[in-house]
């Protein structure tokens, strides 16, 4: 197998960037292992210049664990039920009909979930000219650069996450009857220990987290608010500016991220999203 991998840094917070594979082919096992632990280091991995079928894009991704079935059943993909489908005609339709900009806050997948997707991997099959990019943040770091104080403070807590929750910073979408029924409160620790890097970093998703348990409601909402604030200063960030072809697979036990909808009107965006398998956070 002749393979040319090369792997490059994206930005300087995190991310990462291989060129030279074409996972319609086998993968020799150098390069196997060193897009997995390009994804450790760096937490994003822009795998560039991919022509997949779904088929073949769920094979190739199973490279980085198993792939998982996500709630909105009618965003499924109808040749590979573990794909999800998010589009630029996205609407809410079981909600109002509007349109729907999946994940346009600061978020970790799945979180809502006692056993939270490990990885999550977006396939650029159609990306607008300007706009469209997704943003990350390193959560290690977020974590590491708190005062001793502070990550004292935290490493007890707990915090319930809910679907729907009341403090979340975009609308999402509404779920049928059966779906929400899939989805109770869960709670999760604040402070999460990866479990195959050993480093601990912020679990937080502002999109879900509804109050941490055991403080009165203004003293959760004033610590989540500051740790949010604090997490998602530029030094953590790194913006990705899509290319066709890009698959980006991030690891939601370390990072953040969101979406942007800012692209012209009429502009097409399709992508085709994966999450795998995790653990429960400890
Ligand atoms: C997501 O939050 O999973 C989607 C991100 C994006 O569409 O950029």
């Amino acid at each position: 197998m002749t393979e040319a991998l090369t792997v490059t840094r994206l930005g300087d917070a995190l991310g990462v960037a291989a060129e030279g594979i074409d996972l319609n082919q086998p993968l020799a096992a150098s390069s196997r292992a060193a897009l997995r632990q390009a994804l450790l280091d760096r937490l994003v991995l822009c795998i560039r210049g991919q022509s997949l079928t779904p088929g073949a894009y769920l094979a190739a991704m199973r490279l980085f664990g198993e792939p998982i079935t996500q709630v909105r059943q009618a965003a499924r993909h109808p040749e590979a039920a573990e794909i999800m489908i998010l589009s630029s005609e996205d609407r809410d339709d079981l909600g109002d009909g509007k349109r729907l900009v999946v994940g346009a806050h600061w978020h970790s997948d799945d979180s809502y979930k006692a056993v939270p997707c490990s990885l999550t991997m977006l396939y650029g099959v159609e990306v607008p000219v300007s706009g469209g990019d997704t943003q990350f943040v390193n959560m290690y770091r977020a974590y590491e650069d708190l005062p001793a104080e502070m990550r004292q403070k935290i490493a007890p807590l707990r915090v319930i996450h809910r679907y729907d929750s009341s403090r979340k910073g975009t609308r999402i979408a509404a779920l049928t009857g059966a779906e929400a029924q899939t989805v109770p409160d869960v709670v999760h620790p604040l402070v999460r220990t990866h479990p195959e890097t050993g480093r601990r970093a912020l679990y937080m998703n502002p999109n879900r987290m509804e109050a941490v348990v055991g403080l009165e409601r203004s003293e959760s909402d004033a610590l989540l608010d500051a740790l949010v604030r604090h997490a998602t200063q530029p030094t953590y960030q790194y913006r990705h500016h899509w290319r066709q072809g890009d698959i980006l697979i991030w690891d939601n036990r370390c990072t953040m991220h969101k979406a942007n909808g800012d692209y012209p009107e009429g502009a097409r965006r399709l992508m085709h999203r994966i999450i795998v398998a995790g653990t429960v956070p400890a």
